[in-house]
């Protein structure tokens, strides 16, 4: 750091760190945003703002994996109202289409206001004159404004990884008006989708006087005399697709798939799923199409299995733990109806894998289902495509989620529709190889070709430089 502070700030709920296996120090957090964000941090004299994870711990801000971190503090009584409430019962529900009843409680609003405006002051200290700060999420759509009224001197970006809903939904929430605010703090908001965006637009013109003109929304000063714009944009998040594709030619996991594969029984198909187990995920949907084929032995003498791996989410969230306890008996009632002793009909992993493993389970797959009910962009989707660089595998995808836009090859489904679902998967399985080999390859192309690193330096381009974004 400069003795001005930091050039480039980002801000997100969690830190890009997560504590060891044995608890000593700290490694990076597996996922694309901190692959992504990591060398754009470490290049630009930058930091990271964000919180451990760790109810009731205070940390100094300290040094892990090459970056230098600024840790932001809550109470267990905070991470329930601002975390578990606010964030995770209130505005992901809501945000996801409402597929599960969102809560509204007050005093999480409360507590929403008062832990953004401590992210909001950690920025302004950390940030130096006319630094960059990129707000990361619906956990901090307050902070761009809160940023902004101390701070007029930094450049804002906001980027949402979730959807953003239509205005009938979006409005049920009682603090609407505030939180758009709260986002138009910025001077450039990204969104995955086009559809969020425009979604967003609207919301700025039902609850504010502000003009739109365009994706540019014209914020007036308080005398009238001067406007400040906020660009909205989208820009699709993607994968570390070299670094997956490396990964999927290493001996020891191409040796690791084919391994995996016997240890299933050498089946003639393997079906895939790959979740955090979450609602919006379908995973219920999914296993009831799979349950159904297997009851009608749709697939005939076709040696078949599948993984399910749901990693564990948000457990303390009572909507999830109803969930698990859902998915699990449905689990039990394939299997018990369908397995024979030594190999499941299904394989349910309630638990979470290093990218290595997750790699070989790729290569080793023949139909991957991502089959979300609503999802802001669905990484396991891409993840997959960039392993395969044998071009085989096929893709079921549910066309709610971002990433549909892109992987128009893929397999696309209602995921609300069993029927079609069923039929989806019997298409993937009876998919002729030199079809499934020409759509690997499209989606391939399409992967590789805008990667996490694309995206980053889209955004930050965009954000630096407006009048070269047009
Ligand atoms: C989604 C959100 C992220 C969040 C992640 C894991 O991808 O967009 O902001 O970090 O889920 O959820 P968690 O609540 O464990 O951070």
């Amino acid at each position: 750091m400069s003795s001005h502070g930091f050039e480039l700030v980002v801000v997100a709920n969690r830190l890009p760190v997560e504590r060891a296996a044995d608890g000593t120090g700290w490694q990076p957090s597996p996922g694309g945003l901190v692959t992504a964000l990591k060398p754009v941090v470490e290049a630009t004299d930058g930091t990271w703002i964000g919180w451990s994870g760790t109810p009731d711990e205070d940390l100094e801000p300290f040094r892990a994996g090459g970056l230098r971190l600024v840790p932001v503090a809550l109470s267990a009584e905070e991470a329930a109202s601002y975390y578990e409430g606010f964030a995770n019962s209130t505005l992901w529900p809501l945000y996801h289409d409402a597929i599960a009843p969102p809560q509204f409680e007050r005093r999480w609003w409360d507590a929403y206001r008062l832990i953004n405006a401590r992210f909001a002051e950690a920025t302004a200290a950390a940030a130096g004159d006319g630094a960059t700060v990129w707000v990361q999420d619906y956990q901090l759509q307050l902070v761009p404004a809160l940023l902004r009224q101390e701070r007029p001197d930094v450049r804002i970006g906001f980027f949402n990884h979730i959807p953003f809903p239509g205005y009938e939904i979006y409005s049920q929430l009682s603090w609407r008006r505030q939180v758009v605010e709260g986002l138009l703090g910025s001077d450039l908001i990204g969104f995955q989708r086009h559809d969020d965006a425009a979604n967003f637009l609207r919301a700025v013109r039902k609850l504010t006087d502000f003009k739109v003109r365009g994706s540019t929304v014209e914020i007036a000063s308080p005398t009238g005399d001067a406007t400040r714009p906020v660009r909205v944009g989208t820009y699709p998040i993607s994968v570390d697709a070299q670094m997956l594709d490396e990964l999927a030619r290493r001996p020891d996991v191409v040796e690791r798939s084919q391994r995996l594969r016997r240890e299933l029984g050498d089946p003639q198909i393997l079906l895939l799923g790959v979740d955090r187990l979450d609602y919006t995920k379908g995973i219920l949907q999914r296993l009831r199409a799979y349950g159904e084929l297997l009851d009608q032995n749709a697939f005939e003498g076709t040696d078949i299995t599948m993984v399910q791996v749901a990693s564990p989410s948000r457990e303390r969230v009572d909507e999830y733990q109803r969930l698990r306890n859902e998915v699990e008996v449905v689990v039990g009632r394939i299997n018990g109806d369908h397995s024979r002793l030594g190999t499941p009909a299904l394989h349910y992993l309630h638990q979470s894998f290093p990218i290595e493993e997750m790699a070989a389970m790729y290569l080793a797959t023949d139909v991957m289902l991502v089959t979300p009910l609503r999802d802001g962009m669905n990484l396991v989707a891409k993840e997959f495509i960039a392993c395969r660089n044998d071009n085989r595998g096929v893709l079921v995808l549910s066309e709610f989620t971002g990433a549909a836009d892109e992987l128009r090859q893929a397999l696309l489904i209602n995921p609300y529709d069993i029927d079609a679902t069923k039929q989806a998967i019997l298409d993937a399985v009876h998919l002729p190889k030199q079809i499934a080999g020409r759509r690997m390859r499209a989606l391939r192309r399409r992967v590789l070709g805008a990667d996490v690193h694309h995206w980053a330096k889209t955004f930050l381009d965009a954000l630096q430089h407006p009048e070269a974004s047009g």
